[in-house]
């Protein structure tokens, strides 16, 4: 009913809008004003992995996938990220000694339980990243962490991927404090830019919505979409691929730009637009120089930008910078917004996709 969905048109558009409170949220009695440390209790009696194999699907999957720069970059931990339906049926090195990270919104995604029970029957440790508190991840998992998302009704998830990416940040730090190399950097400033996030978000969301509908007007007649982004922004791309592609049914692609020149870029021509990820931190000038690649064969751009990036594309899309990695809490909304905007323009069943289930718990 509408009261269920706050005055929002769709469930989707309400659990976009919710992700300051999300974080929030997430935050609470795990960073303290003031303090540099993070807690999380679950993990306290545990050491930092030796090595980290992370294993999810779908939305989660490309969460585990974001993580895994924050587990290395911050923690030092080897760190391998599984589709669950492919690792179930590998071979894979995995043992006592290892640890599996298994992300879910749900709990109760076929492929990530078995993907559980296989490193379980290996006997490596299972450590759950779940919302639905009770949920098969987090009965069977050795320990398990909640995100703090609230139920998630829409098919296509958004504020659950903004809870785990928040819970993997805790993590990460977690897990850098406890073998002691977390970088100087981040321990001074990660806590007070995570709490300072809601504020910034819930500025931003009615610009972003704005935007977001302008594009997609400009942009409604495109059969098939390129997302780009490198490093934190490559699975920020086939996020922003799998969103649009679930909900507007419009095909898209998300790539790691660098490696647009062996294959995508022959598809790019004036009808094949690229959405890129190109915010202005260490790896700019390479976005840039492969965007220019983008425009010299004629196809159209829009990119999410940052102040101070000298971007010449047919649409920039400009978001402010957070610190270091949380740039990416505000540049995921942006990403479902464009979905969300392009298929309730195209009178799409936002809430209710065809052909897709909120949680597959068959094979
Ligand atoms: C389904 C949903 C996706 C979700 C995926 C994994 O495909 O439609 O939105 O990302 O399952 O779900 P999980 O509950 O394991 O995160």
């Amino acid at each position: 009913s509408a009261a269920q969905k706050g005055g929002f048109k769709h469930f989707m558009l309400k659990e976009i809008f919710e992700q300051p409170r999300v974080i929030a949220d997430c935050l609470a009695g795990r960073v303290q004003r003031g303090s540099e440390r993070v807690a999380l209790p679950e993990l306290e009696a545990m050491d930092a992995p030796e090595r980290l194999f992370i294993v999810a699907c779908g939305t989660s999957y490309h969460a585990g996938l974001w993580g895994m720069y924050l587990m290395e970059q911050w923690a030092g931990i080897p760190t391998r990220v599984e589709i669950a339906s492919e690792l179930r049926y590998r071979e894979p090195v995995l043992g006592p000694g290892d640890t599996v990270l298994a992300i879910s919104q749900s709990g109760e995604t076929a492929d990530t339980l078995a993907g559980m029970h296989l490193a379980k029957a290996r006997g490596a440790r299972v450590i759950g990243l779940c919302n639905v508190v009770g949920s098969s991840v987090a009965r069977e998992a050795d320990v398990v962490v909640h995100t703090q998302a609230g139920p998630e009704i829409s098919v296509a998830s958004t504020k659950a991927m903004c809870s785990q990416l928040t819970l993997l940040t805790l993590m990460a730090m977690v897990f850098g404090q406890k073998k002691g190399v977390l970088p100087a950097d981040v321990a001074a400033h990660c806590v007070p830019a995570l709490e300072g996030l809601p504020a910034l978000l819930d500025g931003i969301l009615p610009a972003l919505r704005e935007r977001a509908k302008e594009l997609c007007r400009v942009y409604s007649e495109a059969r098939s979409f390129l997302f780009l982004g490198r490093g934190l922004c490559y699975p920020l791309a086939l996020e922003g691929a799998l969103k649009l592609k679930e909900i507007s049914y419009i095909h898209a692609e998300g790539y790691a730009a660098g490696e647009m020149k062996h294959g995508p870029i022959a598809l790019i021509d004036p009808k094949f637009p690229t959405f890129a990820l190109a915010p202005h931190d260490g790896l700019y000038p390479k976005v840039k120089s492969n965007l220019q690649e983008v425009q010299a064969r004629g196809g159209k751009i829009i990119a999410l930008t940052q102040p101070g990036a000298d971007l010449d594309v047919d649409h920039p899309w400009e978001i402010p910078a957070a610190w270091g990695p949380l740039s990416t809490f505000l540049m995921l909304p942006a990403l479902q917004l464009f979905a969300y905007e392009m298929a309730d323009y195209l009178g799409k069943d936002v809430d209710q996709p065809r052909n897709l289930a909120k949680s597959v718990t068959v094979e």
